[in-house]
């Protein structure tokens, strides 16, 4: 039998308690005990980005991080950007610049693109791409995904 700690977690703003054992990926607890299904599955080897998700205000692939290391941390996936106002201005520049193809990508890029912004709401195109970097796309050859948070970036300041 294995062994369950409890980990408090804050996600989206809304406080969670979870058991999880030692070995439990976040990417897990948040997919399935949370049912944040957002959040994908790529590689689960940390070299695709699909899983991104923001633990205390640095994107990180949940792949690799076990939950029971981030007890106590504030975490934001891809359900806490749309609002009671609709679509964050990041989603919807992703939608009007055409980045989002097939789809797959999509969480983890926008949670990658937010943390930056967050950061540096006023980025140069080497510092998306630095950002993003992680992030894997098939389908859409990137650029359309950097005008977005170019695009993105410029309604930041408004
Ligand atoms: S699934 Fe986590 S980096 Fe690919
Ligand atoms: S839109 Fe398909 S992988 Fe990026």
């Amino acid at each position: 039998m294995m062994d369950k700690v409890n980990v408090e977690l804050t996600v989206n703003g809304e406080k969670y308690e979870v058991e999880v054992t030692a070995k439990e990926r976040l990417l897990d607890t948040l997919r399935k005990q949370l049912k944040l299904t957002g959040t994908k599955e790529g590689c689960s080897v940390g070299e695709c980005g699909a899983c991104t998700v923001i633990v205390d205000d640095k994107a990180v692939n949940s792949c690799m991080v076990l939950t029971a290391q981030v007890d106590g941390s504030k975490i934001i996936t891809v359900e806490g950007l749309e609002s009671k106002r609709g679509l964050h201005p990041l989603q919807k520049a992703f939608i009007d610049n055409q980045a989002v193809q097939c789809g797959f990508c999509t969480p983890g890029m926008l949670m990658s693109a937010l943390a930056l912004l967050n950061e540096n709401p006023d980025p140069s195109k080497e510092e998306i791409k630095t950002a993003l970097e992680g992030n894997l796309c098939r389908c859409t050859g990137y650029q359309q995904i950097i005008d977005a948070v170019e695009a993105a970036a410029a309604e930041w300041g408004n």
